[in-house]
């Protein structure tokens, strides 16, 4: 049944067949096509394109696309194509001239691609080049999406080459004991990885050059491990930097002993435009116990592991070590919905109108970011953003020694006991101040407020931060003590001369019904969000 339907004006999207070797992913599913269609869209798709994602060519028609039999018809009606990799030489040929091409196309690395489509006076939106820190780019961002699946999938590859339980066991057959994985690098990957490798069960440990990714890997349930030196790994735009000689020399003596101790390693360390980090040594792999796996999610870029064979799953002194490079596709179902929805979400941002017709708005910082060639121009690096979400970088910090040096405060230090003594002074002297002026009645509840404020702050500085939303939530609900006040002033006080005001009366009323609705509201959004950290 067909449940949308086309307009006769709106552009046309292909989705072709992936002809990478291996890939299984397609670049939209049924579900976002319907959505698409209602933004103004005709969909046509290549048949057998969603074969290898669980979606067949009925359920496409289904949802309202047109199936094209072969690859040139598609490529030859589309206005604009949706890809999962970047195009071949021979889909390039096939594009036709003036159209839209948005996929993964990694500028960087393909600048004769760019020379290509730019010869076919194509424009081109990079997935890959997002602004991803512009936080309205985040439902955009299919590098996230891919890394998050990527993450998870390592996990069961892992699991899949070791041959023991993930969680700890006590059977009449004896006792197992956990198994303990480390994490290096704890980016989107890592993070994915981490918490999948928790929830079965498995003793989690991890490691990031960005001191702020901590707090991230313990709310999933991970142990951050530490380097013993003192260097911050943030190199802009929420990515890593290529560290110091002294701090690689410490990370490598923390990785040794994790080595030695660990049954699982994942690694996933990048650093942008540059070869991956070689974190583990074939050392380190030696001293491995027999059975242990690594999965080296780096290994497209080179590998964060010495003895990795990109693509390949070999077994080295004893220990499985997993170099595909298309964890994504090794899930494919997952992947393509994941990213048609990042098309979808991005194709809503190019059809404002939702008449069919995508406007590529150079004033945009998202899509400035995302368009590599505009027209046939090359348009590639785009400059940064103007807003973004992510804390602006510190002052690049000096690589220091080991201890951390005294006597300057930053504005990120902790406040030095003679500021504190000075803010303490000047607090009492206020109190002081308002005690001896004010009436009793205003002490009374100056006090409860001041009391409130630190009990409040105590009480959130102590949640983890995941829970934070649901904390917000449930304060919300709980701030609606007012309705008390509103049910003093409705309710006729025993022994009070005369009746209320009738206005204050229905302001009461009205301040019930409204808190009402925070309160019933709030508990229930809690509910709601604390059945989410259920398992
Ligand atoms: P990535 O894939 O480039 O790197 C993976 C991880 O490896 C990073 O956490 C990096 O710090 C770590 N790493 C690099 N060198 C290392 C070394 N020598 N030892 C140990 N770890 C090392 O990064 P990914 O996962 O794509 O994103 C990283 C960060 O970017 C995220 O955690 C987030 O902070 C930021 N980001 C922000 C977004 C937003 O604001 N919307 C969206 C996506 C990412």
């Amino acid at each position: 049944m067909q449940t949308s339907v086309a307009t006769e004006t709106g552009q046309r999207i292909g989705i072709p067949r992936e002809t990478f070797p291996g890939e299984k992913r397609v670049a939209t599913v049924p579900e976002a096509v319907e959505k698409l269609i209602k933004l103004g869209f005709r969909v046509c798709v290549e048949s057998g394109a969603g074969a290898l994602a669980n979606c067949d060519d009925d359920s496409y028609r289904a949802a309202g696309a047109e199936v094209v039999a072969t690859a040139p018809a598609l490529w030859a009606q589309s206005d604009i194509v949706f890809k999962v990799r970047g195009p071949s030489a021979d889909e390039v040929g096939l594009m036709r001239e003036g159209g839209t091409l948005i996929s993964f196309i990694w500028p960087a690395q393909n600048p004769e691609l760019l020379q290509q489509l730019a010869a076919k006076k194509a424009t081109v939106l990079a997935i890959d080049s997002l602004p991803r820190t512009l936080s309205r780019a985040q439902k955009m961002d299919a590098l996230t999406s891919m890394a998050g699946v990527s993450g998870y999938r390592a996990v069961i590859e892992a699991a899949n080459a070791f041959g023991r339980f993930f969680n700890g066991q006590i059977t009449a057959a004896g006792k197992v004991p956990p198994a303990k994985v480390f994490i290096a690098g704890a980016g989107v990957a890592g993070l994915a990885a981490i918490g999948t490798a928790a929830s079965l069960g498995a003793i989690v440990r991890a490691n990031d050059t960005r001191a702020e990714v901590a707090d991230q890997v313990t709310s999933l349930g991970g142990e951050f491990v530490k380097v013993d030196y003192v260097e911050e790994g943030a190199g802009g735009g929420g990515y890593a930097k290529v560290m110091s000689e002294g701090f690689q020399a410490a990370q490598r003596a923390m990785y040794a002993q994790q080595a030695k101790e660990v049954d699982i390693i994942i690694t996933t360390a990048l650093i942008p435009g540059k070869p991956a980090p070689k974190l583990i040594t074939a050392e380190m792999v030696k001293s491995m116990k027999p059975g242990s796996v690594i999965v080296d999610m780096a290994a497209e870029q080179g590998g964060n592991c010495e003895l990795t064979e990109p693509g390949q799953a070999v077994v080295k002194h004893g220990v499985t070590i997993v170099g595909y490079t298309d964890l994504a596709s090794r899930l494919s179902k997952q992947s393509s919905t994941l990213y048609a929805t990042n098309l979808f979400r991005l194709a809503e941002e190019l059809c404002k109108a939702k008449d069919g017709v995508a406007n590529v708005n150079m004033e945009d910082d998202a899509i400035r970011g995302l368009t590599v060639i505009k027209d046939g121009q090359i348009t590639w690096p785009a400059p940064a953003p103007k807003v973004v979400a992510a804390p602006a970088p510190k002052a690049a910090a000096p690589v220091v020694a080991k201890k951390p040096a005294h006597g300057h405060g930053g504005a990120s230090e902790p406040m030095s006991a003679k500021s504190l003594a000075l803010l303490m002074a000047v607090a009492a002297l206020l109190f002081w101040l308002i005690g001896s002026y004010a009436p009793a009645a205003f002490l009374g509840h100056f006090t409860v407020f001041v009391l409130a404020c630190f009990v409040g702050y105590m009480v959130v500085w102590n949640v983890k931060p995941a829970l934070h939303t649901p904390l917000m939530s449930v304060t919300n609900a709980i701030s609606s003590i007012i309705a008390i006040g509103a049910l003093v002033q409705v309710s006729p006080v025993a022994g009070a001369v005369g009746r209320p005001d009738s206005l204050i009366t229905w302001l009461a009323v009205a301040a019930i019904v409204l808190t009402a609705i925070n309160m019933f509201g709030g508990f229930a959004v809690t509910q709601r969000m604390l059945a989410m950290f259920r398992k």
